[in-house]
């Protein structure tokens, strides 16, 4: 590799304004470009250095109790959270703004999918010109984009502090391009991504596309079996309307298509003493667990469909949730969901990758084969595994028999 070659094209981060200056207008800051090292941080590990805020890994967090710290370049409190099972895809962040606060107006080229935690207040976005921005009013369980690329600053207009959590794919985005004055001050304009129409973020859909009926014939189940929604905000994903899903018994769910992105993004719910059937996919799907209790059970899928027939239990990993937790299933390992609380548990999955409108080419992220284990094939030992801990939290089986057979 001719090392010389490569840095003469190199941008470095303070220079370069008059050999580069057809294309470089503005002195670049952050430059992760450096082609002479090798071996250290990605650049977008390198980006959430420089952010000052703190990074939470690991397998699964509570989004409404991680400590945030002052974010400068945003102006409020937050946290970046960067799980295991993204597999470096997308990121999430959480972020405080005192009431009568707001955050610095940013745009950028990654996506973005907010959660409204808590609180209530607006976020303005526009384009180009402040004249033409748009207001979008929020409060508690409001989803909605910022619009690839458009200006945007939320704003607490109640008397409480507003927590917010977002997903967004700034990890592929910013070790693809490496400079962060191009993801973060990129002139170009998606007008297909946001028109700047004035009911841009009303919450009618543009379109609905009903639930197709699920085939049960085989293991592998095709993509389609859910509803599809097509729409860039949603007032409250507590009490927003589902329609029957598939993935359960008597489970609802809405997938919803926003701002034409490529992340995934839907609410799912389903009843007290059922359980989803067992499924693996691609990387990043980030649950927020947003009412009931429960748990999941995960096991790398190498060691198979029955892991406990297999004795190969201790592979499985099995953890607790309840309103707040946030975790993301890691790559192509086996998941389900268990519900032993006592009402019904619901989700919202902002990110991932199973996005049915704009599939990527690359295996690694879409899913063109789901692959699931469905009842009756799945591990005895799973059921028996829900029935005890039902048993133990004073609650009750609710799974038909005939799910089992054939
Ligand atoms: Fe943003
Ligand atoms: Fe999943």
């Amino acid at each position: 590799m001719c090392l010389a070659g490569v840095a003469a094209g190199a941008v470095a981060p303070s220079s370069g304004t008059s050999a580069q200056a057809a294309t470089a207008s503005r002195p670049r800051t952050d430059s992760y470009d450096d082609p002479v090292v090798f071996n250290e941080l990605s650049p977008y590990r390198q980006f959430l250095k420089k952010e000052g805020i703190p990074v939470y890994e690991g397998g699964f967090i509570d989004v409404n109790k991680i400590e945030l710290k002052p974010w400068k370049r945003v102006g409020a409190l937050g946290a970046y959270i960067f799980l295991e099972g993204t597999a470096g895809t997308v990121d999430a962040w959480v972020c405080e703004i005192p009431p009568g606060g707001q955050t610095t107006a940013e745009r950028h080229i990654f996506e973005e999918q907010i959660l409204i935690l808590s609180g209530k207040g607006r976020t303005q976005v526009w384009q180009g010109d402040p004249g033409k921005m748009i207001t979008v009013e929020w409060e508690r369980g409001a989803v909605f984009p910022s619009p690839l690329n458009t200006w945007h600053r939320h704003i607490n207009t109640g008397k409480d502090p507003v927590r917010m959590v977002a997903i967004t794919n700034a990890p592929l985005l910013i070790d693809t391009f490496r400079h962060t004055d191009f993801i973060f001050d990129n002139d170009y304009v998606f007008t297909e991504r946001f028109d700047g129409r004035k009911d841009y973020f009303s919450p009618k859909p543009a379109a609905f596309y009903p639930t197709v009926a699920r085939d049960r014939t085989g293991k592998t189940n095709a993509r389609g079996h859910h509803s599809y929604t097509i729409v860039n905000y949603v007032p409250n994903v507590w009490k927003a309307e589902l329609h029957p899903a598939g993935q359960g018994v008597e489970d609802y769910d809405t997938h919803y298509a926003m701002a034409r992105n490529s992340m995934a993004l839907h609410v799912e719910q389903f009843p007290t003493g059922t359980y989803e059937r067992c499924h693996r996919h691609g990387p990043g799907s980030t649950i927020i667990l947003l009412d009931g209790s429960g748990f999941s059970m995960m096991w790398p899928h190498e060691i198979g469909t029955t892991p406990f027939k297999e004795g190969k239990q201790q592979q499985v990993r099995l953890f607790e949730w309840k309103e707040g937790t946030l975790v993301v299933p890691p790559l192509q390992w086996f998941h389900q969901h268990f519900n032993s609380g006592k009402t019904p548990a619901r989700f919202v999955k902002l990110g991932g990758w199973n996005n049915d409108l704009y599939p990527f080419t690359t295996t690694l992220v879409s899913d063109p084969g789901r692959t699931e284990i469905d009842y009756p094939d799945e591990d005895p030992r799973v059921r028996q595994i829900f029935a005890e801990r039902l048993t133990a939290a004073g609650g009750q089986f609710k799974m038909p028999e005939s799910v089992f057979k054939r």
